[in-house]
């Protein structure tokens, strides 16, 4: 991560980020698909299992893959695993697509990947509030206010902006240890008027993990492990599809060649002086799609 500041902190692993990132997802609810019917079911797994394992065939015969390279991929999987890097890998290079398939309909806000670091149930706070943080938290003071609307520019005075992001460094509480629970964690109320103007701190561009399997990927393939630096959201209202995002700040070297491919143009911020005190201010909107109504 920041390597100026990597002495600051206890030293994360991949092994221990992986492991919660695992355990999170076991808990999350999000494991059991019960929405189609056991036939139905049967047919999308037999149809995507099937392409996919010829996909990967017709890589192997296509580039003549050899039995060196086979047995490494296979210890490469093994270890996948064993660092609890599953959630990271897929979050990395596969939940974009996902994402744009399940929102490439919305007339409102795009959104972006969750990613593995989200943690549910972060504390509530009031429209005008600062999220928490240590006493001695580094970094540029960001204030980041705006409206959340639906479609039709109603504002939506019950919608929640629910925000987390790394710190200064590039760590994310509860996946690094010495981090305070809810360090950079939180769900705002907005007012009468679907506004939220809140106080935080400047994130830092960071690395995925490198020593587990992720990094060691990253390393035999020659890539890069960098994020650019970003705030993660998920913005919500009664009625309205939940919209998840992360906004990018200008000027990041990494906006063009994010490893987990989550940078889109409209999600770019504006940076200005901040007006109301020191570090940095931007405003964002968030519009919201009406949930579509049941057949
Ligand atoms: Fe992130």
């Amino acid at each position: 991560m920041n390597a100026a500041h990597s002495d600051t902190q206890l030293s994360p692993t991949a092994a221990v980020a992986g492991n919660v990132a695992t355990e999170r997802f076991r808990a999350s609810g999000k494991t059991v698909n019960a929405h189609l019917s056991p036939e139905a079911s049967r047919a999308r797994v037999n149809l995507l299992a099937t392409r996919a394992v010829r996909a990967l065939n017709d890589i192997v015969l296509e580039e003549r893959v050899t039995y060196a390279e086979y047995n490494a991929l296979k210890a490469w999987l093994i270890k996948v695993g064993e660092d609890g890097e599953w959630p990271l890998w897929l979050d990395v290079w596969l939940e974009h697509s996902v994402e744009d398939v399940a929102t490439d309909h919305r007339q409102g806000n795009k959104g972006s990947i969750e990613g593995p670091y989200y943690v549910p149930d972060a504390p509530e706070l009031g429209p005008t509030d600062t999220i928490p943080m240590r006493e001695d938290e580094e970094g540029t003071p960001l204030r980041f206010f705006g409206q959340v609307r639906s479609v039709d520019g109603t504002p939506l005075p019950e919608a929640r902006v629910e925000l987390w992001h790394a710190d200064s460094d590039g760590y994310y509480s509860q996946f690094v240890p010495g981090i305070p629970e809810w360090n950079l964690r939180a769900t705002f109320r907005v007012d009468a008027e679907g506004r939220f103007d809140l106080r935080t701190m400047q994130p830092a561009a960071y690395q995925i993990p490198t020593d587990g399997a992720c990094g060691q990927l990253i390393a035999a393939a020659g890539w890069h492990a960098w994020r650019p630096a970003h705030l993660h959201l998920k913005v919500g209202a009664p009625g309205h599809e939940l919209l998840t995002a992360q906004l990018y700040f200008p000027g990041d070297p990494h906006n063009d060649d994010d490893i987990a491919t989550a940078v889109k143009p409209e999600l770019m911020l504006e940076i200005a002086p901040n007006s109301a005190g020191s570090g940095h201010q931007t405003e964002y909107d968030f519009v919201l799609d009406p949930e579509p109504a049941s057949p």
